[in-house]
């Protein structure tokens, strides 16, 4: 089972959720049955370590990003993987476009597969330091949810 996180930039919201997964399935006693990888739609931040503020926010509650690194997603990544998960709506229309035709991945808005309290995971980006504790919360909740369903498919 291969499960990809997608964002715009691959430095805020996909690697936490990254992160945040690897720590839950570990946890969980799963790490070595379900892979997990993030990537971006956009092309700035490829090999570029996540963004500082979210790396610090992330370290504070355990969970430690240092290894990633900046990806851009493409569409063979709808081969490699079972289920992409975006963080927004945009990023999912992107992947949408992007979507081969004979996709074997699953595409659907991470949150909104739950029905948590919002649908999309608001981009932190040019916000200040509350944003990346929202990203969190909102991924700690999503990430629960999600381990719960990956148990029940394996
Ligand atoms: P992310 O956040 O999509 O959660 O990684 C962003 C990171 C960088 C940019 C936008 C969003 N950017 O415009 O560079």
């Amino acid at each position: 089972m291969r499960v990809l996180f997608v964002c715009l930039g691959n430095i805020c919201r996909s690697p936490t959720a990254e992160g945040v997964l690897r720590h839950k399935l570990r946890a969980a006693g799963l790490e070595g049955r379900i892979e997990v990888d993030s990537a971006g739609t956009g092309d700035w931040h490829i090999g570029k370590s996540a963004d500082v503020r979210t790396r610090q926010a992330a370290q504070l509650r355990g969970y430690d990003l240092s290894a990633l690194r900046g990806r851009q997603v493409s569409a063979t990544d709808f081969a490699a993987f079972d289920l992409i998960l975006a963080m927004d709506s945009s990023n999912l229309r992107d992947l949408q476009q992007l979507r081969p035709s004979n996709a074997k991945a699953e595409l659907d808005l991470f949150l909104r597969r739950y029905q948590l309290a919002l649908d999309e995971v608001p981009d932190p980006y040019y916000g200040g330091e509350a944003g990346f504790e929202q990203v969190l919360d909102l991924l700690e909740h999503a990430c629960d949810a999600l381990v719960v369903e990956l148990k029940g498919r394996l």
